[in-house]
């Protein structure tokens, strides 16, 4: 398995970024399916069926969110597509809407229906302005061709779809300050409950969902559910595409089918090709710079020998503790000449830099992390540091009102968890770790891990 193409399928077909190629090439058959054969209901079942889950990052099932959207009387709803896409590591939204743009919207008008909505946005990083007309272009051959607007397929459904583009910030991904920002307010997130659900856009019943969950609903609606959810494995359904990045032979975006291992995601040619000039693979950061790295003696096999698999439960493999998780699928790989202190300190700086500052535990937190692993990194670091960052971000972990703190604590309480050896020599060689800027002589003699 490993080469099943649902969201891939034609992103290679010339033209496929215009209307016509797309359509040619079977675009927009679920709408025509959805809009001609299903009650708005019936859409959401066949998600429920294919057992999706929002490929965003916390992986929660697409079919139930959209069953939990608050329908009150004469109140209008809203379908919110995230594209902010802002992790360090992540690009796999930007090549779907660079590339099959058409596919987003098809997805958001199947979806929208299912939901109600008749006014949908695109919440799209600043940064990634080429993309906003590639996306406006596209809504308006939508439109032109009758997908878009009012009365359509003459069914009696309307929607508009409109791009609204941040200002470059990361914590405008977390659902609830993406909706401050498009309400046009600073981004600060808000405290949950309500939900968007029950109050989002403008206080409206809101779903907000990932631009690659969004394109999945295409596939799904024209195979349906239950054949969708026949590929992959358990509750990782589907396929997944993997933003593949670091010290590979062919970075990029790939499609797999979630029963793909780990192994031969990084060593076939199909995929990243395997680690250039001969190295040795040290760890990986397999789901998004948020997520804890793992070292690769437990990254290609679990604590029990067993193949570890590019799935949700296999990545996870019981929780923090030991595992790591899927993610946004921003897959990093780091070979042995890499310093798992430098790189926590840049991740360290990158989520301080990022906090917007409404909770103490992350806001002071985030800045403590930075200056002890910039001291540490920079030669000044004592062994008492380590203690004291393992204190600090068990301190901000499930603290905050938003995940960010969360996802600030997970890297650094990973790195001192598998590579606390490689701190303590930075620390007791500080004039080595300086002239190398790495530990890895000294780690690859103290442990197995590198493969
Ligand atoms: C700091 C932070 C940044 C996030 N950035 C993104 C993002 O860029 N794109 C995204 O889809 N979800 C992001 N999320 C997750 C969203 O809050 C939300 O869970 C997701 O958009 C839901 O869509 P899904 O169910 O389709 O995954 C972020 C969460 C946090 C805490
Ligand atoms: S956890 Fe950090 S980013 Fe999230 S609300 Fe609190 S201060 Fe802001």
């Amino acid at each position: 398995m490993g080469s099943i193409k649902l969201l891939l399928a034609n992103d290679k077909v010339e033209g496929i970024r215009y209307y016509e190629a797309y359509r040619k090439n079977g675009g927009y058959a679920s709408v025509e399916k959805a809009l001609n054969n299903l009650t708005p209901d019936e859409v959401t079942e066949e998600v429920k069926k294919s057992g999706l889950r929002g490929r965003g990052g916390a992986g929660f099932p697409t079919g139930m969110k959209w069953s939990f959207l608050a329908k009150p009387e004469g109140v209008p709803r809203y379908l919110v597509v995230n594209a902010d896409e802002s992790e360090p590591g992540t690009f796999k939204d930007r090549y779907l809407m660079e590339f099959i743009p058409h596919l987003l919207i098809e997805g958001m008008i199947v979806a929208s229906y299912a939901l109600g909505a008749h006014a949908s946005y695109i919440y799209i990083r600043g940064e990634y302005a080429w993309i906003v007309d590639i996306l406006e272009q596209a809504i308006a051959e939508a439109k032109q061709n009758g997908w878009l607007g009012k009365n359509i397929l003459g069914k009696g459904y309307d929607l508009e779809i409109y791009v609204q583009r941040g200002a470059g910030a990361y914590i405008c991904g977390e659902e609830t300050a993406l909706i401050e920002s498009l309400e046009g307010k600073r981004g600060n997130p808000r405290i949950k409950p309500p939900f968007p659900a029950v109050k989002g856009v403008w206080g409206c019943p809101t779903v907000v969902n990932n631009v690659e969950t969004i394109a999945a609903v295409c596939p799904i609606i024209n195979m349906g559910g239950e054949e969708y959810a026949k590929i992959g494995v358990g509750r990782s359904t589907g396929t997944k595409l993997i933003s593949a990045c670091g010290n590979i032979n062919k970075p990029g975006v790939y499609e797999i089918d979630m029963t793909c291992s780990v192994e031969e995601f990084i060593y076939s040619d199909e995929y990243c090709g395997g680690i250039p000039n001969g190295k040795r693979l040290k760890a990986c950061i397999p789901g998004g710079s948020s997520v804890p790295i793992v070292p690769a003696n437990l990254l290609l096999k679990t604590a029990k020998g067993e193949t570890r698999y590019m799935n949700y439960e296999s990545l996870s493999d019981g929780g923090f503790e030991t595992g790591t998780m899927m993610g946004s699928g921003g897959f990093i790989v780091l070979d042995e000449d890499q310093c798992v202190v430098r790189h926590t300190m840049t991740l360290a700086h990158f989520y301080n830099h990022e906090s917007c500052g409404q909770c103490s535990p992350c806001r002071e937190g985030t800045g403590w992390m930075y200056k002890i692993l910039k001291k540490i990194e920079y030669g000044q670091g004592e062994l008492k540091d380590i203690e004291l960052l393992w204190d600090i971000q068990r301190r901000i972990e499930g603290n905050t009102i938003c995940p960010l703190g969360d996802a600030a604590a997970w890297p650094v309480a990973a790195a001192i968890r598998h590579f606390r050896d490689e701190f303590e020599w930075h620390i007791t060689n500080p004039e080595e770790a300086q002239k190398r800027n790495f530990g890895l002589a000294h780690y690859a003699d103290a442990r197995e891990a590198l493969v």
